[in-house]
C-alpha cells in the first residue's frame, strides 16, 4: 500500500472515517498524481479495514472543497499522450468507485467550492451536504473549458437526474450553482448553515443509513426519465441534437457534442462501460486544440487579468467611498446600479433631478425582477436603492471621491460636465470617462488634473457584461490606474488595461469584424450566408444584425472623424470596402439601423427584427455564386480581428496578450472556442507560420488589409507564439 499524502485518514471511536482532502503542496486540492496515489491507497485501506468502518465522510481542510483537474497538466496533453491521459483518469475513477461500492455509507461534506472534479467526488458519495458559504459554487463547468467531466460526472449525473436534466441543468451549460440553488436543482441533498451542522448532518446520514448504496447500485434501478431504448424517450431523442445545434449554431465546439454522445451512449450500457465511454470522449477533447484554447483563456488568462497583472505594482489599495455618475442614460443607469450593488454610495446626476430619477428607476426595475425570482430580498433591494441619490444639482456631488462620466458622446459636452463639478468633488477624486470612442488624452485636456483622468469603458448592458476596458491617457498616472483597477474589481467586473488610441482596443477591433461582414454584402454575397458564416464561426451576434443594433451612422461618424484626423496628421487613408455599402445604406436608402426603424433588417412597429431587407439583394447585386467559400467568409471575419489585434500590440495599444484574449471574448464577442484573438493565432493549424501563410492568401484574394503585420511574421520566423 502506498502512503497517502494528500488525504488524511481520521477515524473516530464510532468507526466513522473522515477523509480529509489536504494537498500539502497547494492552496487547493486538485486531481494530480499525488491525489491519484492517495485515493488509491485510501481505497486499499478501506477495503482492508472494512469491518471496523461504519461510514466515510469526504471533507476538505482547504477553503474550497476540491478544485478539480490540474489544468497545468491538461493543457500540455497532446494526441501522443492520449493513452496516458485515458489511463490516469481511469485510475482515479476506479478508486472512487471502490469506495462508493464498499457497502458503507459515503457522504461528501462540501465546505466550499466543488466544481468539476470536486463535485465528481461528491457525486461518488451517497449523500451530499453543502455548507451555505458565501461565494461557494457547485457544478460541472468543464464544458466552458472545452472538456467534459470524466471523473464519472457524465455517468453519475445521468443516473442521478435522468439524461435530459443532466444535460440541461448540469453538463451542457456548465452552470455553477450556489449551495441553495444546488439543493433546489437536486445537485445536493442538504444545505447546512455552519461547518458543525454540516458534519452533524453527515454523521446523522451515516447513523440512519448503515447499509446505504447509490441508487444505481440497487437492483432493479432504472435511469429516471428513461433511456433511448424506451420508445417514449426515443421519440424525443431526435430533438436533442437539433436543440444543441441551434444552441451552437454550428460553431466548432466539440465539447457539447461529446457530452451529448457520452450521456446518451452511456445510458444504454452498464455503469462501468458508461465510465469507459465517458473517458474516450474526454480523451478526444483533452488532446484537441479547442480545449487548449479555452483553458488558456478562461483559466490562465482570466486569472492573470483578474489578479492584477496589469495593475501598477506597489500602490496601496484605496477604495472609493462615494462615486458620482454623470449622465443617467442607458450606460449611466447601469453603472450606478453596478456600483450600488457593490456597496458604493452613488450620486447619479443628469440635466435635472427628474432625468436622473429615470436612471435610478432602471435599478428599481432590475431589483424588482430579481425579487420576483427570489434572487434578492426586499431589505437588500431597499438598501441598494437607498445608496443611489438622483440629482440635477452639481452641489450634491460634494464628497465624491470618484466620477464616472457617461453623458452623450461629445468632447465639448464632456469637457463642460467635468468643469462644472471639479471644484465640488474631493480635490483628488478619480476622474473617469465611459466614452466608447473618444481619445482619452484629448478628453483629459478639459480637466485640471489629467494625471487623475482615465477611461473606464463599460459594455452594454452594464449589469450583465463582465468586462471593463481601462484606458490610460498619455498623462494618466499610475495611482489613477491602480484606483480604477481596484474600482472595477470591487464591482466584480474583469478589467483589461490598454493604452489610448481611437476606439482603444475593443471598439477598434470589433469594427474590423463588422466591416468585413458588410463588405461581403457589397461583393454580392447572399446576406443570409454572411449571417450564417458569423454564427457558424461561433460569434454570439450575427454581423449584420449587430451593425443594425449599433446603428450605421455611428461607425460612419467615427470613420469620418478618424479619416480627418489621419489626413490632418499627414497620413493617407486607405478606407475599407464596407464604406461604400454603409454610405449607400444611409444616404441612398435611408436605412440607418434598428433605432431608425430600418437597416440591413426590417423591423416591425415594436422594433422587433422581422427579416433581412430584400432590397439588399437587388441593390448590391447578390449572386448565386461569388466564388467566395464559406471558410473564406468565416476566416475573413476572424482574421480581420486577429490581425488588427496584432497591430494593437505593435502600436502598444495592447499591453498584454491575456488582456487581448479576455477582452475580445468577454467584451466584443470574439468566438470563445478560439481562446481569444491572439490565442486563435497560436492555435491555428500549423501555428503562426500557418496563420501567416493563410493571411497572405486572404490578402491576395481580398485586399492588403489581410497582410500579416511585421510582429506576426517575426514571431512566426522565430518559432514563437503570443504569450505574456
Ligand atoms: P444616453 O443617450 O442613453 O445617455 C446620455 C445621458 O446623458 C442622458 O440621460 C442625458 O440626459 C445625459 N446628459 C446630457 N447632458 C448632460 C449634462 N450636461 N449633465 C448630466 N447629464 C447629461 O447615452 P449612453 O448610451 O448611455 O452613452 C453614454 C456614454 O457612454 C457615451 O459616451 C457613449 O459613447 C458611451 N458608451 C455607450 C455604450 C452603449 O452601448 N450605448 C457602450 C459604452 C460606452
Amino acid at each position: 500500500m502506498t502512503e497517502s499524502t494528500t488525504i488524511r485518514w481520521e477515524q473516530d471511536e464510532t468507526g466513522v472515517v473522515t477523509l480529509v482532502l489536504d494537498d500539502p503542496n497547494q492552496s487547493a486540492n486538485t486531481m494530480n498524481q499525488a491525489f491519484r496515489d492517495s485515493i488509491e491507497a485510501v481505497a486499499d485501506r478501506a477495503e482492508a479495514e472494512k469491518d471496523s468502518i461504519r461510514g466515510i465522510i469526504y471533507a476538505s481542510a482547504k477553503k474550497t472543497f476540491f478544485a478539480g483537474g490540474d489544468l497545468k497538466d491538461m493543457i500540455r496533453i497532446g494526441p501522443e499522450n492520449a493513452q496516458a491521459a485515458f489511463d490516469a483518469g481511469t485510475a482515479i475513477k476506479r478508486s472512487l468507485r471502490r469506495i462508493e461500492t464498499l457497502g458503507k455509507p459515503v457522504v461528501a461534506a462540501i465546505n466550499g467550492a466543488a466544481l468539476g472534479g470536486g463535485y465528481e467526488i461528491a457525486l461518488a458519495s451517497h449523500h451530499r451536504v453543502a455548507l451555505d458559504a458565501p461565494g461557494s459554487r457547485i457544478g460541472l463547468p468543464e464544458v466552458t473549458l472545452g472538456l467534459l467531466p470524466a471523473g464519472g460526472g457524465v455517468t453519475r449525473t445521468v443516473r442521478l437526474m435522468g439524461i435530459a436534466d443532466a444535460l440541461l441543468k448540469v453538463l451542457l451549460q456548465g452552470t455553477q450553482y450556489t449551495p441553495r440553488r444546488a439543493l433546489e436543482n437536486g445537485l445536493v441533498h442538504e444545505v447546512a448553515a455552519t461547518p458543525e451542522e454540516m458534519l452533524d448532518k453527515a454523521r446523522a446520514f451515516i447513523d440512519a443509513n448503515p447499509e446505504s448504496q447509490q441508487p444505481w447500485d440497487v437492483k432493479g434501478y432504472r435511469i429516471p426519465g428513461g433511456t433511448p431504448s424506451n420508445p417514449k424517450f426515443a421519440a424525443n431523442l431526435p430533438a436533442f441534437p437539433s436543440n444543441l445545434k441551434k444552441q451552437l449554431a454550428g460553431a466548432p465546439m466539440p465539447a457539447p457534442r461529446n457530452i451529448l454522445a457520452a450521456a446518451v451512449e452511456g445510458s444504454q450500457v452498464d455503469f462501468e462501460n458508461a465510465l469507459t465511454i465517458e473517458a474516450r470522449y474526454f480523451t478526444e477533447l483533452v488532446t484537441g486544440q479547442v480545449s487548449k484554447n479555452m483553458i488558456q483563456a478562461f483559466f490562465f488568462d482570466l486569472q492573470a487579468v483578474n489578479s492584477g497583472a496589469s495593475r501598477p505594482k506597489g500602490i496601496e489599495e484605496r477604495q472609493v467611498r462615494k462615486v458620482a455618475v454623470l449622465g443617467a442614460g442607458m450606460m449611466g443607469a447601469g453603472i450606478a446600479y453596478s456600483c450600488a450593488r457593490a456597496g458604493i454610495d452613488v450620486v447619479l446626476k443628469d440635466v435635472s433631478t427628474e432625468a436622473a430619477a429615470k436612471g435610478k428607476a432602471y435599478s428599481e426595475k432590475l431589483l424588482d425582477k430579481a425579487l420576483s425570482r427570489g434572487r434578492t430580498t426586499e431589505a437588500q433591494r431597499d438598501e441598494l436603492l437607498a445608496r443611489i441619490t438622483p440629482t440635477g444639482d452639481p452641489a450634491d456631488l460634494a464628497g465624491c471621491d470618484a466620477v464616472i462620466e457617461a453623458v452623450f458622446e461629445d468632447t465639448a459636452l464632456k469637457h463642460k460636465v467635468f468643469q462644472e463639478i471639479q471644484d465640488i468633488i474631493e480635490p483628488d477624486a478619480l476622474l473617469c470617462s465611459n466614452t466608447s470612442t473618444l481619445p482619452i488624452t484629448a478628453l483629459a485636456e478639459g480637466v485640471e488634473r489629467p494625471v487623475d483622468f482615465i477611461g473606464l469603458h463599460f459594455f452594454s448592458p452594464v449589469d450583465k457584461m463582465p468586462l471593463v476596458e481601462i484606458i490610460k491617457g498619455e498623462k494618466t498616472g499610475d495611482e489613477a490606474l491602480a484606483r480604477a483597477f481596484d474600482l472595477v474589481r470591487r464591482i466584480k467586473k474583469t478589467p483589461i488595461v490598454v493604452n489610448d488610441s481611437r476606439g482603444f482596443f475593443t471598439s477598434r477591433v470589433i469594427g474590423q469584424f463588422i466591416n468585413e461582414g458588410v463588405a461581403m454584402v457589397g461583393e454580392g454575397v447572399e446576406p443570409a450566408s454572411v449571417e450564417q458564416a458569423a454564427a457558424q464561426a461561433g460569434y454570439p451576434a450575427k454581423v449584420l444584425s449587430l451593425m443594425d443594433e449599433l446603428t450605421l451612422t455611428l461607425p460612419r461618424k467615427i470613420r469620418n472623424e478618424t479619416r480627418k484626423a489621419v489626413e490632418e496628421a499627414g497620413g493617407s487613408w486607405a478606407g475599407h470596402p464596407s464604406d461604400a455599402v454603409i454610405d449607400r445604406m444611409v444616404d441612398e436608402f435611408g436605412r440607418p439601423g434598428r433605432s431608425g426603424g430600418a437597416g440591413f433588417y426590417e423591423y416591425d412597429e415594436s422594433g422587433k427584427r422581422t427579416r433581412l431587407w430584400p432590397g439588399l439583394r437587388e441593390h448590391f447585386g447578390t449572386k448565386a455564386d461569388t466564388g467566395i467559400s464559406f471558410t473564406d467568409m468565416q476566416e475573413r471575419m476572424l482574421f480581420s480581428e486577429a490581425l488588427d489585434s496584432v497591430r494593437c500590440l505593435e502600436e502598444n495599444v495592447l499591453i498584454t496578450v491575456a488582456d487581448a484574449n479576455i477582452g475580445s471574448i468577454m467584451g466584443i464577442g470574439f468566438p470563445a472556442w478560439t481562446g481569444g484573438v491572439l490565442q486563435y493565432i497560436n492555435g491555428y493549424e500549423s501555428g503562426l507560420p500557418g496563420f501567416v501563410a493563410r493571411s497572405r492568401e486572404l490578402a491576395e484574394r481580398y485586399g492588403d488589409r489581410f497582410l500579416p503585420p511585421a510582429l506576426l511574421v517575426e514571431k512566426a520566423e522565430k518559432g514563437e507564439t503570443f504569450h505574456d
